[in-house]
């Protein structure tokens, strides 16, 4: 299998294209934080004032996690939206508080698999890292729905891992698409 990358809006595509009918072992993924965070993503990518909604993006994500996705789930996002995200996806098995810096603790919450090592005091790709490489036997691959700049392709880089990769706005694909060899869909 190969890496794919798309340049979707997940609140407007399945991302059928991109996986083809494969199923990737997990998603990992640091999406928007709030209703906020979706706004400002949204005028980065050239589209202020379009209309978002948290929980709506939230239900996507879930979507396309039970469409795409055999195995666990991972997601990062800071520490006053755990209780949004159990509300979509239910009761956490583990909850893990990572710092990025002073101003910003976010967490890593896992549904379906719970890391022999905890994320806890990491940062970068150290973090899905020491989550990827400690929950089970190494993921064969892995999706992210946001991937941003990549710090996921960097990841299933070094775990050597298929990556399945997704984002909204095209400069930031761009970026990731120099870390792996990606098809483009
Ligand atoms: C917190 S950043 C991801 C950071 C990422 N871990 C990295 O390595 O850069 C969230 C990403 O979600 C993307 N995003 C926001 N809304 C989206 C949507 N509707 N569909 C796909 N991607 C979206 C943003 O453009 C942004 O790159």
């Amino acid at each position: 299998m190969g890496h794919r990358i798309s340049n979707r809006d997940i609140m407007l595509d399945d991302l059928d294209d991109l996986f083809q009918g494969e199923k990737a072992d997990c998603l990992y993924s640091d999406p928007p934080w709030g209703l906020g965070n979706l706004k400002y993503w949204r005028t980065m990518n050239g589209q202020k004032g379009v209309n978002v909604e948290w929980i709506a993006f939230l239900e996507r994500i879930k979507f396309l996690y039970q469409r795409h996705v055999k195995g666990p789930l991972f997601l990062e996002t800071g520490v006053r939206f755990q209780g949004d995200l159990e509300g979509v996806f239910g009761k956490s098995d583990a909850v893990y508080t990572v710092i990025y810096n002073t101003k910003l603790p976010n967490m890593v919450m896992c549904w379906g698999a719970v890391p022999r090592q905890s994320p806890e005091g990491t940062s970068g790709i150290q973090t899905p890292y020491t989550v990827l490489s400690t929950y089970g036997t190494i993921p064969n691959s892995i999706f992210d729905c946001c991937v941003g700049l990549g710090i996921v392709a960097k990841t299933c880089k070094k775990l050597g891992a298929t990556c399945y990769a997704n984002e909204l706005n095209p400069k930031r694909m761009a970026v990731t698409q120099k870390i792996l060899p990606f098809e483009t869909v």
